[in-house]
């Protein structure tokens, strides 16, 4: 089973513990999830108005949805 969830985050979000920051993954993209491994990055230069597809391989193509 697969599903697209479109996400527009470009960064992630810091949550503070006891163990010490925490960076949680919002771009969607991370391969290391729920946490940022970074890989946000790859959004920066996405344009507004338009619909990105991210593969498994960290390629992008623009989507029609
Ligand atoms: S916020 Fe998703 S990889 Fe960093």
């Amino acid at each position: 089973m697969a599903r697209i969830v479109i996400m527009s985050d470009k960064g992630p979000l810091k949550i503070e513990t006891k163990d010490g920051d925490k960076w949680i993954c919002q771009c969607g993209i991370s391969k290391n999830m729920p946490y940022c491994d970074g890989a946000h990055r790859n959004t920066k230069d996405e344009e507004e108005g338009k619909v990105y597809k991210y593969n498994k391989d960290g390629t992008r193509e623009e989507s029609s949805e």
